[in-house]
């Protein structure tokens, strides 16, 4: 497992440039990103978009889903959808996560769709309760150790079933990076990013395990791990 660095921005709007700077390299290079739902990295989308029409090269896949219609305000993929892919001019392959199957189905089709992959780009959040994707503190999920997909248990509003990426999908990602804004996470941040890693805190076993693991962070997300 390696190290995480931090990248400790002096606000939001510098930490989501950082993060889009990340974005941008991996639509150009090409290859399998995940990216995160939340609310945190909306701008970080718009300006990745905004910054590389083309993401012609990129399999995008989703870290984790609510089991919502696509087209429902709850969706990542829709989130996604509204501040990435409706700006940009060469779309990217995009791997929806098939809710309609309900959670379990839905995260075997994902597990499957996802065998021999290997993330180029893991883009994560952070929960102030300090989930990731949609592993929770104490969840059975963090156990897994075989699958890449499985179904989760909703931790946090919305209260619907989730589908996420693992701990060990996430392990074999080449770069994993979490964008983490705003006072209300600095506590989580401490125990994800500065304390030693434990299931109570998920975000602190999600790790690249041979390549980079970086936190961008603006100040008041940081202001414990300085
Ligand atoms: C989700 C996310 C989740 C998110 C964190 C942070 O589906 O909810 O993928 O892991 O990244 O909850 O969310 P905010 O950015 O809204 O604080």
């Amino acid at each position: 497992m390696t190290p995480v660095d931090l990248v400790i921005a002096p606000d939001p709007e510098r930490a989501a440039a950082a993060a889009t700077g990340i974005l941008v390299e991996c639509a150009r290079h090409g290859g399998h990103v995940a990216l995160a739902g939340g609310s945190t990295p909306r701008h970080a989308y718009e300006l990745a978009a905004a910054a590389e029409p083309d993401w012609s090269r990129v399999e995008l896949w989703l870290g984790d889903e609510r089991c919502v219609p696509l087209d429902d305000e709850r969706s990542n993929l829709r989130l996604v959808r509204e501040t990435l892919l409706a700006r940009l001019d060469r779309q990217p392959t995009v791997h929806p996560v098939r809710t309609e199957l309900g959670a379990v189905d839905a995260a075997a089709a994902y597990d499957e769709a996802l065998r021999g992959v290997v993330l180029d780009l893991a883009f994560l959040g952070l929960g102030d309760d300090g989930h990731t994707a949609s592993l929770f503190p104490g969840s059975p999920a963090l156990a897994e150790t075989e699958r890449r997909v499985v179904a989760a248990e909703a931790g946090l509003a919305p209260w619907v079933e989730r589908v996420t990426m693992t701990i060990p999908m996430l392990a074999s990602a080449r770069r994993v990076v979490f964008l983490v804004t705003g006072a209300a996470k600095a506590e989580a941040a401490r125990r994800a990013f500065g304390d030693v890693p434990s299931a109570e805190t998920p975000a602190s076993l999600a790790r690249s395990a041979r390549g980079e693991t970086l936190a961008i962070l603006d100040h008041e997300a940081a202001v414990n791990l300085a």
